[in-house]
């Protein structure tokens, strides 16, 4: 029998407070959300008493989990600016934000037994990210390296899709996730744990813990290189990613128009600007290859990523074009260079992986800024 909220209310109901009242009436719960017997919510409390708030926080982990028909619970402790606090902004206070908590400018610990966290990110959406990261990680698998990827979508998760993964991960211990197999690929995204169609309403907070427990408590395993699938725009969850983990670097994914550059050159900027060095620039719908007579059109205008690239000396990774075979195979889960391998599209994604692959090895690890904006 289905979970319903009710249930959980009525747990948590037995989860006292720091202060005794219990946890429905404390007025920090956010909204529960229940899918196929995954459960999350978080609780949202001031700053200064986080430290009282965490084992009430895995209380009600534990309550929920004892709730027949509970696969597993995640609850996020998250922080409200609290009055003294000021101008500081929210931040993620829950238990793996607490524990893996950096000072500025050093570099954030590793993530046990992955080589390299690299990024695909573009500063605007629909550009074709999440298509590209992940024939990107397939071109670096078929180069023999054992690849991990994380969607950081939280709002609109693309992995699920993108591999025709239904299944959900197994706990693992209680507490960690083990991550889905598909195509050589070790894989994990909120988009497994939550239905496509439930409505997310994520607070800043809410986003950050949440990638901070996709990258810390899921059992990634000896990965060579771990592709992060970004979320459009230059918010936070970049800069999570950047002061979570010591990114290798990032590839931005443009397509030819001059809107999208501009935004590529904010998302240039903004890795820049957290010390994480640029891979270079992917240009994505670069022209477009008609599927029956094989004639090219640079329906966009072709070239002005190269041209970007040159300009903001960063590398320049290739160029693919806007293609049926491309869109239909990424939309039904088939990507191309899996399902055909040896075909135009899978070698132009090889090649570009290989380039990737080299920048990798050569960029040395830096420390990011942490920057705090006001
Ligand atoms: N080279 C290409 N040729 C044809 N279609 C493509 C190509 N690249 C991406 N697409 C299609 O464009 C659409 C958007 O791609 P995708 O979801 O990868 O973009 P995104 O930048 O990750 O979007 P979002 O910002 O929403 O995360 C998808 O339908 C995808 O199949
Ligand atoms: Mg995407």
């Amino acid at each position: 029998m289905a979970v319903s909220k009710d249930q959980i209310l009525a747990a948590l109901a037995k989860v006292p407070s720091p202060n005794g009242v219990a946890l429905p009436d404390a007025r920090v719960l956010s909204d529960v959300v229940v899918s196929d017997g995954k459960v999350f919510f978080s609780l949202t409390v001031d700053a200064a008493a986080v430290k009282a708030w965490e084992p009430v926080r895995k209380a009600a982990e534990d309550a929920v989990r004892a709730i027949s028909g509970v696969q597993s619970a995640l609850v996020a402790l998250t922080a409200e600016r609290s009055g003294a606090s000021g101008s500081q902004p929210q931040r993620p206070v829950g238990q793996s934000a607490q524990r893996h908590a950096h000072p500025a400018d050093q570099v954030p610990p590793g993530l046990p037994g992955v080589d390299a966290v690299m990024a695909v990110a573009s500063g605007k959406g629909g550009v074709g990210k999440s298509t590209t990261a992940v024939n990107l990680a397939l071109g670096l698998r078929d180069l023999g390296l054992k690849v991990g990827m994380l969607d950081a979508d939280i709002y609109g998760p693309s992995l699920p899709k993108l591999l025709a993964i239904r299944e959900k991960p197994q706990t693992v211990g209680g507490t960690r996730l083990k991550p889905i197999e598909r195509y050589g690929l070790t894989v994990m995204s909120i988009g497994f744990l939550i239905d496509e169609e439930t409505p997310m309403i994520w607070r800043g907070p809410m986003v950050m813990s949440a990638i901070t427990q996709m990258l810390r408590e899921v059992e990634w395993g000896t990965l060579d290189v771990m592709v992060v699938d970004m979320p459009p725009g230059t918010g936070d969850a970049q800069l999570t990613m950047a002061q979570q983990v010591p990114l290798k670097g990032a590839v931005i994914v443009s397509t030819p128009q001059d809107l999208a550059l501009i935004d590529a050159r904010r998302g240039v900027a903004m890795f820049k600007r957290v010390n994480v060095p640029v891979l270079g620039v992917v240009e994505n719908m670069s022209y477009f290859l008609c599927p029956s007579c094989g004639t090219r059109s640079d329906i966009f205008g072709h070239g002005g990523a190269q041209k970007e690239a040159e300009r903001l000396g960063v590398p320049f990774l290739g160029e693919v074009p806007l293609h049926m075979t491309i869109r239909e195979k990424s939309d039904s889960g088939r990507p191309v260079v899996a399902t055909e391998p040896d075909g135009p599209h899978a070698r132009i994604y090889r090649e570009i992986a290989a380039k990737v692959r080299d920048q990798i090895k050569g960029s040395a690890q830096v420390a990011p800024k942490i920057v705090i904006e006001a």
